[in-house]
């Protein structure tokens, strides 16, 4: 962004703004409560409840957000498309917070760069959909929205939307956040030894070399690190490890809507960095009045249909006064469509000189049917529009500054490709989704491993 413009921080409530505004607007993707006072008593309780995240961090977070626009750091974002109640459990929680910062060594150490680690989850519990009823034999019921609202079983008592949820998804995030502060209080032994990583992948690669260089040398960096000042090549601590989900239940965020001793405005405590999903980002919804009052950092998920102009008003809205750190587009465009779709609206936020983070999505305009009946996505599609945006933001003289993925720490079968080459007929042998395909372990890894080599070539553009 262009040097010359001043820091702004503003100091003061957006005019009109208050926690529960944005119930004079057009709120999608809600579910219909039967019994209104069951949600306002579950609401009056959550508001009493102890907050997810606290204000220092989200400030801090904010920081880094400021210095990862200033191409000092990158972002890795990353988790299951939903989290589910059942799945709030040690092993997928410790396997998918490993595979993120095994990836994020992967990209400090082949970028040079810090990586300000996000986690999609303690708290992804709601998700939009296309449509609001789901009809199978002539029966139709409303349809699943995640657990926070109802259950996947196809019957209408699992379907019904049940406020007790929302007590319970906290509860659930709790539990999430307070194993995952203790793993990375604690440290991994995985992440000081390179050598217990499961890495059996890479020799089915066509890159195979050059990955094994790339995981010697981390490996090396590691050691060394520690041997000359017992310091962590990493430098993890509790700070360092921030969530995120799509904050999509209004009632829900508004009863987490906190302020703070000594602090002014107010804080979504339920996560760090909330993110407006692509079909609730209309400019006079209730999502983004929600949102333009928060002092968290907030995201946009921008796909292809949004244009130059929307996405100025959009910046307009949610961050009037270029506040560094403030917000950051994720951009999900497809593969097919990020070479025509992206670059002008990369351009919009350059013209007026607009302090963004722009993120790379690569799953989301990437989902495709088989015809066995699965929803997956091809692996190089989503290497395809990563390197593309690389390719894009660098030409533009911008920057991508960073990568959001739907992954697990398992070894699932439900994207197609990467170095093992899953076929279709490997789908059925680990698909376990309920909402989304992810990557798995292996195939995550790889993509770090990718994003560092693409990176390399754009600093060497006479070799490349
Ligand atoms: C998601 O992130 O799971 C999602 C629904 O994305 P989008 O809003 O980009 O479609
Ligand atoms: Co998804």
């Amino acid at each position: 962004m262009n040097a010359s413009d001043r820091p702004v921080h503003p100091v003061a409530l957006p005019e009109g703004w208050a926690p529960a505004s944005w119930r004079d607007r057009p709120a999608l993707q809600q579910p219909q409560y039967p019994d209104a006072s069951a949600l306002e008593a579950v609401l009056g309780e959550l508001r009493r409840l102890p907050p997810l995240v606290t204000s220092w961090e989200i400030l801090a977070l904010k920081r880094q957000v400021a210095e990862a626009q200033e191409g000092k750091r990158f972002v890795l974002q990353g988790g299951d498309c939903a989290e589910s109640f059942s799945d709030c459990e040690s092993g997928l929680i410790s396997n998918r917070l490993k595979v993120l910062l095994q990836m994020s060594l992967v990209l400090v150490h082949g970028l040079r760069l810090p990586v300000v680690r996000v986690g999609r989850f303690a708290g992804q519990y709601a998700k939009p959909r296309s449509a609001d009823n789901e009809t199978r034999d002539g029966v139709t019921l409303p349809a699943y929205r995640g657990d926070n609202v109802n259950q996947p079983g196809f019957d209408a008592a699992s379907r019904a939307a049940d406020p007790r949820r929302l007590v319970k998804g906290h509860a659930r995030s709790a539990m999430t956040m307070n194993f995952v502060r203790a793993l990375i209080d604690g440290g991994f032994a995985d992440l000081h030894h390179p050598e217990y990583w499961d890495l059996d992948w890479v020799s089915h690669s066509k890159l195979s070399d050059e990955y094994h260089r790339m995981v010697a040398a981390v490996g090396d960096a590691v050691r060394f690190m520690e041997t000359i000042g017992g310091e962590q090549l990493h430098n993890l601590n509790r700070a360092d490890f921030y969530t995120s989900h799509e904050a999509l239940l209004l009632p829900y965020e508004e009863a987490l809507t906190r302020q703070v001793p000594r602090q002014w405005g107010w804080f979504n405590l339920s996560t760090h960095f909330p993110w407006i999903g692509m079909r609730t980002a209309a400019l006079d919804g209730a999502h983004v009045e929600y949102f333009r009052g928060l002092r968290n950092p907030v995201a946009v998920k921008v796909g292809p249909s949004v244009s130059a102009e929307q996405l100025q008003r959009l910046a307009d809205a949610l961050n009037p006064d270029n506040e560094p750190g403030r917000l950051t587009f994720i951009q999900r465009m497809g593969a097919a469509n990020v070479e025509t779709k992206l670059p002008p609206l990369v351009q919009a936020m350059q013209r007026d000189g607009r302090r963004v983070l722009w993120i790379c999505d690569p799953m989301h305009g990437n989902t495709e049917s088989t015809s066995n009946g699965y929803k997956t996505r091809r692996f190089d599609n989503i290497q395809g529009e990563l390197e593309r945006s690389f390719d894009i933001h660098a030409a533009l003289g911008s920057r991508l500054g960073g990568v959001h993925l739907e992954l697990t720490g398992e070894n699932v079968t439900e994207c197609l490709g990467g170095a093992r080459e899953l076929t279709e007929l490997d789908l059925e042998r680990a698909y376990r989704t309920s909402v989304d395909p992810r990557l798995n372990y292996e195939q995550s890894l790889e993509i770090a491993m990718l994003i560092v080599r693409k990176q390399a070539a754009i600093a060497r553009p006479a070799q490349a």
